[in-house]
């Protein structure tokens, strides 16, 4: 069973501490909606799809609080919780679309009263959890046949249960191979800055029991040309039209270093991180997080004070680069914009 990364308990969001962790696994209770941005903000909670379930359930605390019955002033409360929410992290589409999907509720439903929109937004909210649930393991199956037997599998940053409701995406697709008693092993980047790679996957994978091997993101290139390396499998946080995709920082230069060394590279991701309104990748916003994360290391200084730094969240891999995109919906291939296209226009 993969460990639960979100939950909505007794009028509140519980959420594993993923700072803590692998030293603590700890749990954050959410009462009010600010404690949630700032978990999403400071990355207690992260990863695409687990950043639409906090949103949905972002939006349940703030309605909650709403004391009064009247509909007009309840409507444009939720809207303005949205809003704020949408403020915490600007890349995973995920978090968008789950408060695009959380307001509709409120047109779909022009007469209901309070407690009656209430109850819809919850009902609204538990159907986004439920539905990344079920897409996880469809993704799963469909990308487990893409795992050769014996095979070297490389992945970045941490696109596991700790980043969805449920099993993962591109980690979702290896503990799916498992069960269907695959034999391969994983390579794991550390994923600079906050080295979700480290800290988080190699804990998710030693749990699942999956052979394990951890490198400095630097080391990729090297294990490619010595042919130790045979798919590359990802997760994203937005992907446009065309198929780009943009992961965590460090995903565009593995995506490179695999086209170089001929390794196919995969992404894996759920139709809600599909961003169909943008053509291309050049139209995704790029989170720029602090310096603090980049001039530090587990705390300890390792840079000058006042050195410039220049620290994006995520990068964009070109659809050119990518070998196939893994849905629940099916495996597409190039050429991307016409077959995204088919799969979901
Ligand atoms: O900054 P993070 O840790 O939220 O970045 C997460 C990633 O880049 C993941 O690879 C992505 O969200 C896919 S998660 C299934």
């Amino acid at each position: 069973m993969p460990i639960p990364t979100i939950r909505w308990m007794n009028g509140t969001v519980k959420i594993i501490d993923q700072t803590k962790l692998p030293h603590k696994l700890e749990y954050i209770t959410c009462c009010d909606v600010r404690t949630l941005w700032k978990a999403i903000r400071n990355l207690s909670v992260r990863g695409a799809p687990a950043l639409g379930v906090a949103a949905a359930f972002g939006v349940l605390l703030g309605a909650k609080a709403f004391k009064s019955n009247d509909r007009k002033r309840f409507v444009s409360h939720v809207r303005k919780i949205c809003e704020y929410i949408g403020t915490s992290r600007p890349t995973a589409v995920n978090l968008f679309n789950a408060l695009d999907q959380m307001q509709g509720v409120l047109s779909l439903y022009p007469h209901e009263s309070v407690v009656e929109l209430k109850s819809l937004l919850k009902k609204e909210a538990f159907r986004i959890f439920e539905e990344d649930r079920r897409v996880c393991r469809r993704m799963g199956e469909f990308g487990a046949k893409l795992v050769t037997s014996n095979s070297r599998i490389m992945t970045v940053c941490n696109a596991g249960a700790l980043a969805t409701a449920d099993y993962g995406t591109a980690l979702g697709v290896l503990y799916s191979a498992k069960k269907k008693r695959k034999k391969f092993k994983v390579y794991v980047c550390e994923t600079r800055p906050l080295l979700q790679g480290a800290r988080l996957t190699a804990w998710e994978l030693l749990r699942a029991k999956i052979g394990t091997t951890l490198i400095c993101d630097n080391m990729a290139a090297s294990l490619m040309k010595q042919g130790r390396v045979d798919a590359v499998f990802t997760g994203a946080d937005r992907i446009a039209r065309n198929g780009d995709a943009a992961n965590k920082i460090g995903t565009y230069n593995l995506a490179v270093l695999a086209k170089h060394h001929n390794v196919p590279f995969y992404v894996v991701a759920p139709r809600s991180t599909f961003d169909l309104s943008i053509p291309s990748g050049r139209r995704i916003p790029i989170e720029q997080r602090p310096k603090e994360e980049v001039i530090s290391f587990g705390g300890r200084p390792i840079a000058p004070r006042h050195v410039k730094v220049y620290n994006p969240a995520f990068d964009v891999t070109d659809h050119r680069l990518i070998t196939a995109i893994i849905t629940e919906e099916g495996i597409i291939r190039p050429p991307f914009p016409a077959n995204i296209k088919k799969k979901f226009l």
